[in-house]
C-alpha cells in the first residue's frame, strides 16, 4: 500500500472516485501586461493553441478527452504550458503541429512527445 493511500486510511477518507474524464488537459492563457518580467503564454499564442487544440479533439471525436483553458500555471518563462491529467505531464509548446503531435501521440496513444516535455528541474517556478 503505498503512503498516500495509507494516510488517506489514516484519516477515514475512502477511496478516490474514478477519473471523469479519461485526459485532461489544461492549457494556460494567462495574460500580463506587456512589459511584465515573466512574460505571460497568451502573448505566445496560448488562446489561438488552445482553440486548436479543443476544435482538433472534437474533430477527432475524443471521447472522454477536455481540453480546458486554464490560469497562470506558474511557468511563464517556458510557456506557452499545458499539463496533461491523470499523469501530470507538462508540456511546452509553440506551433500547431506541436499540438498535433501531443494530441496525437499523448492523448490518443498514451504515449509521450519526450521533446515537448518538461521536467520539474526545468527553469521557471520551483516545483512545489
Ligand atoms: S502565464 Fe502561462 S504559466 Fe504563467
Amino acid at each position: 500500500m503505498d503512503a498516500d493511500r495509507s494516510a488517506r486510511q489514516d484519516t477515514g477518507a475512502t477511496e478516490d472516485p474514478p477519473h471523469y474524464y479519461r485526459v485532461h488537459v489544461f492549457c494556460c492563457v494567462n495574460e500580463r501586461p506587456a512589459d511584465h518580467p515573466r512574460g505571460c503564454c497568451l502573448a505566445k499564442d496560448a488562446q489561438d493553441l488552445r482553440d486548436y487544440m479543443k476544435a482538433r479533439a472534437k474533430e477527432l471525436k475524443l471521447r472522454q478527452v477536455r481540453i480546458n483553458a486554464s490560469g497562470c500555471l506558474d511557468r511563464c518563462e517556458l510557456g506557452p504550458t499545458m499539463v496533461i491529467y491523470p499523469e501530470g505531464v507538462w508540456y511546452a509548446y509553440r506551433s500547431r503541429a506541436d499540438v498535433d503531435e501531443i494530441l496525437k501521440t499523448h492523448v490518443v496513444n498514451g504515449g509521450r512527445v519526450e521533446r515537448l516535455m518538461l521536467q520539474p528541474s526545468d527553469k521557471g517556478a520551483p516545483a512545489k
